[in-house]
């Protein structure tokens, strides 16, 4: 390679990056994706150029993603003739499902709580089907009693969320497992941040509803490494409870390796695949059960913080995730930004919130709650 030409090309590449804000810094309090584990950026990088597209030419790296797949459908008590999918996140473990759900039903209907992520938003784009909000109940849970007045005969799937984008929150999934089964209807649990939360939350003693395959009517399960997994981006998985249900969204592959082709990506790398694989087995299920009771501990620690300063979160937090509400949530998002602080805000329910992420140290929380009494009392909000 020519050294001059790569310095000159690595330079300008480091400069843009400037740009950025980093998790290391601490600054980033708002996002569910974290710094990934150490052993995850060596892992990642060695399994660079597979390809799981074109799973013959690489036994190797399939041989890992099955491993992967077994640890997750483990950790979700999936039965033995379950299935995965590996996925680019949460995004596309939804469409998946869903795309599962209309091929079964051949109907179009989701019902869903208002609390959903805003991928179902481009289900129904992609798929031309049909989202039936369910109101939330005092608890920003789905609203359980307005459920089955919705089940009509074009309803193709019931969702359930199991740690909301917005607040954390789990849907009372126990309670529609036993609707759709006798309804018959398909339902998904979007697990995409709560996956790797609820089982620890589970052996730590929280009191947390069961969410996953051991409730007969679950039928899918979507979990992401990239976030609470703390692996590497691009990685999710489908958990299919019957894996000839997957026969379904499979096709004919011409031109690679394997006959079918089961999900949404051809080509795609090995690397977060590995990588994902990599920490699981680095952090064992005791190692993310104390991550989870760190997150945990920072997040009574930050509520305690929010209330010496007169702020309260919306909602006791269920996980690492804290809601404040405020009158102008947009206008403290944006002075907080001009002290480096990057918090989302949530329009529907008028709060910023906060995500208690492996990167947040008791530190930083110091640091942001004197920034955000500061913004809070010259805003008006204090
Ligand atoms: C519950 C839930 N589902 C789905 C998604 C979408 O995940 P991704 O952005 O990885 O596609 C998110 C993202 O935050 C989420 O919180």
């Amino acid at each position: 390679m020519n050294e001059g030409k790569q310095d000159i090309i690595l330079k300008e590449l480091d400069r843009i990056r400037k740009k950025d804000f980093t998790y290391e810094s601490g600054h980033i309090l708002g996002s569910m994706c974290t710094q990934l584990h150490p052993i995850a950026k060596q892992v990642y990088m060695k399994f660079l150029e597979t390809n799981l597209g074109d799973p013959e030419l690489f036994p190797g790296t399939k041989e890992i993603e099955q491993k992967l797949i077994i640890f997750i459908s483990k950790l979700l008590n999936a039965p033995t003739n379950s299935t995965g999918i590996i996925v680019g996140g949460g995004t596309e473990g939804n469409i998946t499902s869903m795309w599962l759900a209309k091929k079964l039903s051949k109907k179009k209907e989701i019902i869903l709580p208002e609390s959903a992520h805003f991928s179902f938003q481009k289900i129904a784009s992609l798929m031309d089907m049909k989202l039936i909000p369910i109101p939330l109940d005092k608890n920003y849970c789905m609203d359980i009693d307005c459920v089955e007045e919705k089940i009509s005969k074009d309803t193709a799937a019931v969702v359930g969320i199991a740690g909301s984008t917005e607040l954390g929150t789990i849907d009372p999934i126990p309670q529609l497992s036993n609707i759709c089964q006798d309804n018959e209807i398909f339902l998904h649990v979007d697990a995409a941040f709560g996956g790797f939360v609820i089982p620890f939350l589970k052996r730590l003693g929280y009191g947390v509803p069961d969410f996953d395959f051991k409730l007969k009517g679950v039928n899918t399960i979507s979990i992401d490494s990239h976030k609470m997994g703390y692996s590497a981006i691009p990685l999710g998985t489908l958990i299919i409870r019957d894996k000839k249900l997957a026969e379904k969204i499979s096709v004919e592959s011409s031109c690679v390796s394997s006959k079918t082709q089961t999900g949404l990506m051809g080509t795609r790398s090995g690397g977060p695949v590995a990588a994902a694989y990599a920490v699981t087995q680095y952090m064992g299920m005791d190692g993310y059960e104390k991550l989870i009771n760190d997150c945990m501990n920072r997040t009574r620690y930050t509520e305690e913080k929010l209330q010496k300063i007169g702020l309260q979160p919306i909602i006791k937090p269920i996980m690492n995730v804290v809601g404040i509400k405020l009158k102008k949530p947009d206008v403290v998002v944006q002075e907080l930004t001009k002290y480096g602080w990057k918090v989302n805000k949530i329009d529907r329910i008028g709060c910023i919130r906060l995500v208690l992420m492996p990167h947040i140290t008791q530190q930083i929380i110091d640091d942001f709650i004197i920034d955000l009494e500061k913004v809070c009392k010259q805003t008006g909000q204090l």
